[in-house]
C-alpha cells in the first residue's frame, strides 16, 4: 500500500464572532495589543443558539459527502473527537450518523462509531486508527470519517475567556489520498498533569501560565521521540509546522523551541549564536527571575534575527490565518492549522506537493503527539474546495451583551431563551431534547 492519509476536508465554523480587540477588550480594559500580538487573537467564533457540536460535525460531514458523491455506503468509521461531549453514553458519532441519515441514501448501520477526547491530539489519534484500520486491511474499501468538533468556552471573566472558540471539521481518510499521506513513524511525549481539568464540570479549571511550560515540555519530548524513531529532522525537510493552536501565542513559543531543535548542530546555529550569544545557563543564575529575564530576553533577540523572521514567516505564520479568527477549537485547532498552511500555499499558488509538514497535536492533561505529512499531488484541488474563508468573513458580529446572552445560553445549567442571530440555510439545527432527553 502506497500510501494512506487525508483525502479530503470541510470545515465549519460557528456563526458568531466576538471581535476581541474592538468589542472584549474594552470591557475587560485591556489593550487590544494584548489580544492582537501577545495572544496573536483578532477573534473567536461562537455557536448561534441553534448550533452545537453535533450540528457543527454533521453539517461539515454533509458538505463534504456532498462535495465527494459519498453515499453511507463508503463510509466504514466514524470517530468523533471532542471535549463538549454532552451525553455520556452515546458518543456523538451516533448523533451525527443520525442526521446523515436524514439526507443521504442508506444508513450507518455497518459502520464502526465511537468518540474520543484530549483536544486536538484526540483528533489525530482518531486519524492514527482509521490509518491503521486500513493498512489492516479491515476497511473492505470503505474510507473513515474524523470529526473534530467542539464550543470551546471557558467561565465568564477566566483568563481562558480570551481564547474562546467553536468549529468543526470533517475529515476523510482514504488509501488514495489527495491532500496529505501519513508517515507511519510517531513521537509522543506524555504525563500526567492537572493544570486544565473539567472533571463533572462544563467548564475547565485551569491554571494557564503553567499550561503554558507543560505544552512546551510534551512537545519537546514528542519531537525528540519522533526522531528517535524516524530518524533527525532538519530546518530544510520541514516546509510547514501546523501545531495545536490554542492561541497563535503559544505556537509562537513553541515554534522557537522547535526551530532551535531544528538547526542544531549547524552553520546556521552557529551563526544564530554569533547574532545573539549564548543562550543563558541556569545554573549561573542564584534567582529564578533573574534567569526566566535573561531567558525571555535571549529569545526575544532571537526573534528578531532575519533568520529567525524569514524562517517563521515562511513555515509557522501560515499555519495560524485561521486560529487567529477563529480562537481556540480544541479538537480542531491543529487541523485548522493543517488547512491553514494549505490555504496560504494555495493563494499564493505556490506548489507544495511533496513537501513535508511537521505536525504536533496536544491534549491537557497531558500529551504532545508529533508526525510528518507529505503533500499529495491533488491537494490544490481539494483545498480550492473548502470556504471557511468565506464563512468566516459572513459570520454575525456580537456586541458585548449578545456576546453575554449567548455565552449564558450554552452554559449547560442556565435555562435562558435567546433568540438566534442569523438564519440556517439547509443545514442541522438543534431543535430541543426529546422525550428521552436525548438530543434532537
Ligand atoms: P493572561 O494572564 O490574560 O495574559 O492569560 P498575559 O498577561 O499572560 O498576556 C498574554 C500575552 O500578551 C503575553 O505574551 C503578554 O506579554 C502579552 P508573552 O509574554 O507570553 O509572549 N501582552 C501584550 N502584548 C502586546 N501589547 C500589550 C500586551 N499586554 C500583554 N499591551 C493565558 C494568558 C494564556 C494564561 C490565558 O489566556 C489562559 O489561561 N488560556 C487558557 C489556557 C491555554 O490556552 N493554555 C495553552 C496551553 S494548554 C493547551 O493548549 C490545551 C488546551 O487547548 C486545552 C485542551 O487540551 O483542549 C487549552
Amino acid at each position: 500500500m502506497a500510501a494512506v492519509g487525508i483525502d479530503a476536508m470541510e470545515i465549519w465554523t460557528g456563526k458568531l464572532v466576538l471581535d476581541l480587540p474592538n468589542t472584549f477588550a474594552p470591557v475587560k480594559d485591556e489593550a487590544p495589543a494584548k489580544y492582537t500580538k501577545g495572544l496573536g487573537l483578532t477573534g473567536s467564533s461562537l455557536p448561534d443558539v441553534y448550533e452545537d457540536i453535533v450540528t457543527m460535525g454533521a453539517n461539515a460531514c454533509k458538505r463534504l459527502m456532498e462535495r465527494k458523491g459519498l453515499t453511507p455506503n463508503d463510509i466504514g468509521r466514524i470517530d468523533v473527537a471532542t471535549e463538549s461531549s454532552f451525553d455520556r453514553s452515546k458518543p456523538a458519532s451516533t448523533y451525527i450518523a443520525g442526521c446523515l441519515e436524514q439526507v443521504f441514501d442508506g444508513d450507518f448501520s455497518h459502520t464502526n462509531k465511537g468518540e474520543r477526547k484530549f483536544a486536538c491530539l484526540s483528533g489525530t489519534q482518531a486519524i492514527d486508527d482509521a490509518c491503521n484500520w486500513i493498512r489492516a486491511g479491515r476497511h473492505r474499501g470503505r474510507g473513515a470519517l474524523v470529526v473534530v468538533t467542539d464550543t470551546a468556552l471557558y467561565e465568564r471573566d477566566d483568563p481562558g475567556e480570551a481564547t474562546q472558540g467553536a468549529g468543526a471539521v470533517a475529515i476523510y481518510i482514504t488509501e488514495t489520498p489527495s491532500v496529505v499521506a501519513l508517515s507511519r513513524e510517531q513521537g509522543i511525549g506524555s504525563k500526567d498533569e492537572t493544570d486544565f481539568l473539567k472533571p463533572n464540570q462544563q467548564f475547565p479549571s485551569v491554571d494557564g501560565k503553567r499550561s503554558i511550560g507543560v505544552y512546551l515540555d510534551r512537545v519537546r519530548e514528542a519531537l525528540h521521540d519522533y526522531e528517535s524513531v524516524a530518524g533527525r529532522i532538519h530546518k530544510a525537510d520541514v516546509a510547514f509546522l501546523p501545531f495545536h493552536t490554542p492561541f497563535p501565542g503559544m505556537v509562537r513559543k513553541a515554534a522557537l523551541m522547535t526551530y532551535r531543535h531544528l538547526i542544531d548542530g549547524t552553520d546556521e546555529a552557529n551563526a544564530l549564536r554569533e547574532l545573539v550569544g549564548e543562550a543563558p545557563d541556569a545554573d549561573a543564575f542564584d534567582d529564578a527571575e533573574a534567569y526566566k529575564k535573561a531567558r525571555y530576553d535571549h529569545q526575544k533577540a532571537i526573534r528578531k534575527t532575519p533568520l529567525y523572521r524569514e524562517w517563521y514567516e515562511a513555515t509557522v505564520q501560515p499555519t495560524l490565518s485561521l486560529s487567529r479568527r477563529t480562537g481556540n477549537w480544541y479538537t480542531g485547532s491543529v487541523h485548522i492549522a493543517r488547512a491553514s498552511a494549505l490555504l496560504e500555499a494555495a493563494q499564493h499558488d505556490v506548489d507544495i506537493a511533496g513537501q513535508r509538514m511537521l505536525v504536533g497535536s496536544y491534549g491537557s492533561g497531558a500529551q504532545a503527539e508529533m508526525h510528518t505529512e507529505t503533500v499529495c499531488p491533488g491537494w490544490h484541488a481539494e483545498i480550492d474546495a473548502l470556504t471557511i474563508v468565506e464563512q468566516l468573513d459572513a459570520r454575525y458580529d456580537l456586541s458585548f451583551d449578545e456576546y453575554e446572552r449567548v455565552h449564558q445560553a450554552h452554559t449547560y445549567d442556565v435555562e435562558v431563551a435567546v433568540e438566534p442571530f442569523t438564519t440556517p440555510n439547509n443545514e442541522f439545527v438543534f431543535s430541543g431534547y426529546g422525550a428521552m432527553g436525548e438530543r434532537q
